[in-house]
């Protein structure tokens, strides 16, 4: 439904986004996931239109709705995409159903049309009690719904979300990741979503591009993410917690403990927290580590140590004793290897 070829954004001579190619089918939630200034809102504003590329083809279904090459960009309101941003700009002076009216005013559908779309998108947002309030009178969380409401209402086939939630408290934006799904679901339309939190990511998408600097990393499910990821960006990135990724040269871990299964290489060996074990003493194959931090979660235990000055994770039992000296003990392979450059190798 979305294809995204060989898409690029320079400012100036600042390249935003680089060489971004990717396809998600009718229906996907593709998250753009990347850290503050890799290109996330970029790419956003030009699918919504917003901004034209300097490089490659955006198609919507068969439609080219931007073609650098040919210097050929479909205007916005052409595009049937919706757009809801992290501050979400309701107009002050409408009411809440003046607000989801007004881009059914613009498109000139009649009064009933519009009554019953105004109805539907409050409904299925959960705010219709609130329809003859303005947008100072109602909290953050409901005028989020309502700027959702606004989107949906003209019924678009694209909806693109940049940092909608935000803005929100903890338990809110728990909350409204499920309503945002449900809406997805509900309109069967196409979804991107830009965000930097990768629980977000993880929980919503069907397909995440990982952003950094402008370009995609890897492109994949969020299974994928965590099983198989591509470079050491990735395995940072993503995960709770995250991977460790150690340092490994000339197939020894910190340069001092040979691992045959390393292959000689130089970069980060990755372990992941669950296959990190702790120690009592030092052996063969266990390292000491000062302890930096204990937190507990669910039914599990996260214990964080340092190592050379690197920070190691290990999930563990929360009922089993922590050492008095803490120690890792590094299992003999890792979950994959990661060159200087941060290319997987193995
Ligand atoms: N209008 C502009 N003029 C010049 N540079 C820009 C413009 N818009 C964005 N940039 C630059 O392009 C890069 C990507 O910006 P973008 O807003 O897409 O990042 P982002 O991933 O959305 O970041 P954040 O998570 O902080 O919102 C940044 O280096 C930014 O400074
Ligand atoms: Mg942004």
């Amino acid at each position: 439904m979305i294809t995204l070829n060989q898409l690029g954004k320079t400012f100036g001579t600042a390249m935003a986004v680089e060489d971004v190619s990717l396809t998600v089918p009718e229906g996907a939630f593709l998250v753009l996931l990347g850290p503050s200034g890799c290109g996330k809102t970029t790419i956003l504003r030009m699918l919504a239109g917003l901004e034209h590329p300097t490089q490659g083809i955006i198609r919507f279904g068969d439609t080219v709705v931007a073609d650098a090459g040919r210097g050929f960009t479909l205007e916005p309101g052409r595009r049937n995409a919706g757009l809801v941003f992290q501050s979400y700009a309701l107009w002050p002076h409408m009411t809440v159903s003046g607000n989801v009216e007004w881009p059914l005013r613009v498109a000139n559908l009649n009064r009933e049309e519009r009554r019953a779309r105004v109805a539907e998108a409050l409904e299925m947002l959960g705010v219709a009690k609130l329809a003859n309030r303005y947008p100072g009178e109602i909290s953050g969380g409901q005028q989020q719904r309502v700027a959702i409401a606004r989107m949906i209402a003209p019924r678009p086939r694209v909806l693109l979300f940049d940092e909608p939630l935000s803005n929100l408290d903890a338990t809110l934006r728990v909350e409204m990741r499920t309503e945002l799904l449900r809406v997805h679901r509900a309109t069967g339309a196409t979804a991107v979503y830009v965000t930097h939190d990768q629980i977000e990511a993880m929980t919503m998408a069907t397909h995440v591009a990982v952003m950094n600097g402008g370009k995609v990393e890897q492109f994949d499910t969020p299974q994928r993410l965590l099983s198989d990821p591509a470079s050491a960006f990735v395995a940072r990135f993503i995960g709770t917690p995250p991977a460790n990724l150690i340092p490994v040269q000339d197939g020894s871990w910190f340069g001092m403990m040979p691992c045959a299964a390393l292959r000689g290489a130089s970069g980060h060996g990755m372990i992941r927290a669950e296959d990190l074990m702790l120690a009592n003493a030092p052996e063969p194959g266990v390292i000491a580590a000062n302890l930096v931090e204990v937190v507990p979660m669910a039914g599990r235990r996260l214990v964080t140590g340092l190592v050379q000055g690197q920070r190691l994770t290990a999930v563990t039992d929360p009922h089993s004793p922590l050492p008095a000296d803490l120690h890792f003990r590094l299992p003999l392979a890792a979950a994959a290897i990661f060159d200087v450059q941060g290319r997987r190798v193995i």
